[in-house]
Parts: C-alpha cells; structure tokens; sequence
C-alpha cells in the first residue's frame, strides 16, 4: 500500500481536506508534516461540521492513527482545546498521536508574531498571529522547547530562561507587556500532565506502519506557494508544504513516498500580504468569493481572489513530483462569460514562461491570459467528465496540458458524492513491485 502525499499547489485553502476524506476509507494513518494552528479545515461529517486547526482531519474516523509529525508547530492550548472539543462530541482522541520533538508554540511567540507586524505596518506579511515564524525561528535558533519538554519541569525552567531575556527585551521595545519564567513553567507543566498520553515517537510510528504495507497519508498544510524556500519570499510560512516537508517533518525518506497529489481550485485565492499577479478587483472575483465562501478559517479575513495561474502550477508540479492532481470547485465559475487562465507572465518587456523565483520580479509581472468562454450550467449533478458542458471540458483539459499529469478528480460541490473520479493509478510503483 503506498504512502500518499497531499500538498496545496496554490497558496493553500485549495481543499485538501476533501481529498483526506475521499481517501479516508483506505487509509491507517495520517500524519500533519508542517505548519501549526494557522491552518484550519472544516470538515463535515454528516450532519456535523468540525473546525479543525492542528489535529488532522483523519480523527473523525475510528480505524484511522492521526499523527502530529516533529515538522509541526504545536500550540498546546489550541490542541487541548481541539481535543476537548473532540472528545465532547464523542469522538475517541486516544488515537491522536504527537511528536515528542514537534516545536512548542509559547504565549511568547504569539505576542511577537502580532507585534511584529503590527511594527512593519504597510510591509506587513499578513500573518495569522498564531506566533508560528517566531516559532520556527526559535527552532532554527535552538532557543525552542519541544513537545517532551513540557513532561520535565527542571527542563522548562532551563529552556524557558534561555528564551525569554532576548524576547522581553523585543516586546518591551515594541512597548508590549513581557512574561516571566515561573508562570511559564507552571502552565507548560501543565500542558504536559494533560498531554503526556499522546507523546509519541511518531518516526517509528510512521515506518512501523509503512513496514506492516499500511497505507499512510502525509497531509500538508497551507500551499507551495506559501513555502518558505519556493513562495515569493518574505510572504510566505515560516516551513515547507512542499512535499518534501513530508520526508523531514514527518519522518519518512524520499524513496518511501509513492504518490504526490497535489490539489487545486479552478481558480485562486491568496490570504495575507505579496505579488498575486492574477488577482481580480471587479465584481467578477466578488462573485467567486462569495459563491466559493472564501473567507480565512483561522481569521475570517476574506481572500483574495484571481484567475487560475499556470505559471506557478507548473513550477508547483515540477517541485513536488506532483503524479496526480485533484481539482475543486469547478463548479464556482459556472455563469462566468468568459474565463481567464494565465499562461504566462509579461516581465520587464519580456514574455516569461517560468515561476520567477524573486518575489521582487513577481511584483512586477503581469499576467498573458487565454481567455476560454464560460458556461451557465450548475455542475453539481455531474458525475462524469463526458457530461461536462463542452467549455467546462476544455478548460479542464487545458490545465491539465499546463501541469502535464493527470487530474484524477474534479470536485463540483462540497458533498464527498459530488465527485468526477477518473481512473485512478498511482503513477509511481516501487521497484520490484508487480504491475
Ligand atoms: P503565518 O503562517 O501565520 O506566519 O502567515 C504567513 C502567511 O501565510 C500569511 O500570508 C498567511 O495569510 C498565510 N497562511 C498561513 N496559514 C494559511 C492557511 O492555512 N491558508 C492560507 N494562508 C495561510
């Protein structure tokens, strides 16, 4: 059975966690690789609707271990909460796994992020404000604490201490309040007590899994474009959605990842700061984000809104090893006259074909459209690719050609049932292994 990879190949929001369902039934595991409480999907189950931030979607199913991989960001609060909240709706969280190395988001954190661009004002990155760049900052400055960190109080007292002096110091130039040690150490002890039955060793979760030929899926947050290494930096996430994330937020190696599905919306949107080459200022991107409901899960903002962009699909697919895409919302431009899908950008007097990967240059391109005449059929009734209006057809087919694999669903409503499924094959089989 393989393992799965699924990551957003726009600026996330693209619908994952519709794909997480569709899957659910084959799947024992699925592991969270990146990000933190910034992300957030609703999922419906039947006549339920769960709002979900850190603990994937997969707990809504019985069969199913969910595993918060070391790559992610953990608020205990919000996890405790998530948790709580599970629990009182009858759902068994005994299931839900967390790394013991997984980083630890601290109040602290959270008060940085939000002074932060509260300081940067105009350039601001549009930031949830969940603290998780200060996070990861922390991370990569060894000054974080992790999630076993919280079992010790010996080593809270230490890991807090070594953090905090340079953080005051930053909150108090900003004129925020500052924090001390010792009611740190006393709410992260006891974030730990409540935690401590799902600390895990989630590495050898995961490969005692894949060894026992499980099928595991590896969810990604947010979207390549939002990566920290491949989006039009400084507005982007502070880790990697791409789909090697998966390989060092998840703990698995590159040649144990079968299958990459990237997702993405018949068009896009963006929430936060930074270039959006094809963003729509008129009443025709209103209409989509009205119809498409595209307002932040976390913050409520409301998206920005544009043309699909193959530029950067191309780019996504190409650094993902995307093997298969799942399409959503198509449904959302029917009624549209005319639709616009950028193939290429004009940058500096020159027809470019490839993702710039300055964010100064993608401030600067604009986009060459094709223009591809609508539809005013509902689609939600259809359940087949022949039965597509003519023009849906071949605007399907047209970004299919731009990403060069094939796109084995297309989503025509939010009901799991409203689904065009292809013929399904995972595109890369392991050595050795028949057909
Ligand atoms: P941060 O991840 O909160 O630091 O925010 C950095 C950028 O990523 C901002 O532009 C956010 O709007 C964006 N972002 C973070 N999480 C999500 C998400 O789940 N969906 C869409 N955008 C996100």
């Amino acid at each position: 059975m393989p393992a799965t990879v699924i990551v957003g190949l726009q600026w996330g929001d693209e619908g994952k966690g519709k794909m997480t369902d569709f899957l659910a039934e084959q799947v024992a595991m699925v592991v969270r690789y990146q990000g933190g409480d910034n992300a957030g999907h609703t999922v419906v189950n039947g006549d339920e609707v769960f709002k979900l931030r850190l603990t994937p979607s997969g707990v809504l199913y019985s069969h199913i271990t969910s595993v918060i991989g070391n790559g992610v960001v953990v608020n205990p609060l919000t996890l405790i909460d998530e948790l709580d909240m599970l629990a009182s709706r009858g759902i068994d969280v005994a299931r839900v796994r967390v790394s013991r190395s997984a980083h630890v988001t601290m109040p602290y954190h959270v008060a940085l992020d939000v002074a932060n661009e509260s300081r940067l004002g105009e350039a601001k990155v549009g930031t949830t404000g969940r603290g998780i760049g200060p996070t990861y900052g922390d991370r990569a400055w060894r000054l974080g604490l992790r999630m076993e960190d919280l079992l010790d109080r010996g080593v809270l007292r230490e890991r807090i201490s070594r953090a905090l002096p340079d953080k005051n110091l930053l909150l108090k130039g900003m004129g925020d309040p500052t924090f001390e040690v010792e009611p740190l150490v006393a709410m992260a002890a006891a974030w730990g007590e409540r935690l401590r039955p799902h600390l895990d060793d989630t590495t050898w979760l995961v490969q005692g899994a894949l060894a026992r030929g499980e099928h595991v899926l590896f969810e990604g947050a947010q979207g390549t474009l939002l990566d920290l290494d491949h989006g039009s930096y400084p507005f982007v996430t502070s880790s990697n959605p791409v789909a090697g994330g998966a390989c060092t937020g998840g703990g698995i190696g590159p040649l144990q990842v079968d299958e990459v599905i990237g997702v993405i919306k018949a068009y896009s949107t963006r929430v936060g700061s930074g270039p959006y080459p094809t963003e729509l200022h008129d009443e025709i991107g209103a209409g989509i984000a009205a119809r498409g409901h595209e307002f932040g899960t976390v913050t409520g903002r409301p998206r920005r809104v544009g043309w699909f962009d193959a530029v950067p699909l191309r780019y996504a697919v190409a650094v993902n090893s995307v093997s298969s895409i799942t399409l959503n919302k198509l449904d959302i431009l029917s009624g549209i006259e005319t639709i616009q899908l950028c193939v290429a950008y004009e940058l500096d007097g020159r027809r470019v074909e490839t993702w710039p990967s300055s964010g100064a240059a993608l401030s600067r391109a604009t986009p060459v459209y094709e223009d591809f005449p609508g539809w005013v059929e509902p689609l939600h009734d259809v359940r087949s690719l022949a039965d597509l209006p003519e023009n849906a057809r071949r605007y399907v087919s047209a970004i299919e050609g731009h990403a060069g694999v094939p796109i084995i669903f297309v989503s025509v409503g939010p009901e799991r049932t409203q689904t065009i499924e292809r013929a399904w094959r995972p595109m890369r089989r392991r050595a050795g292994l028949p057909g």
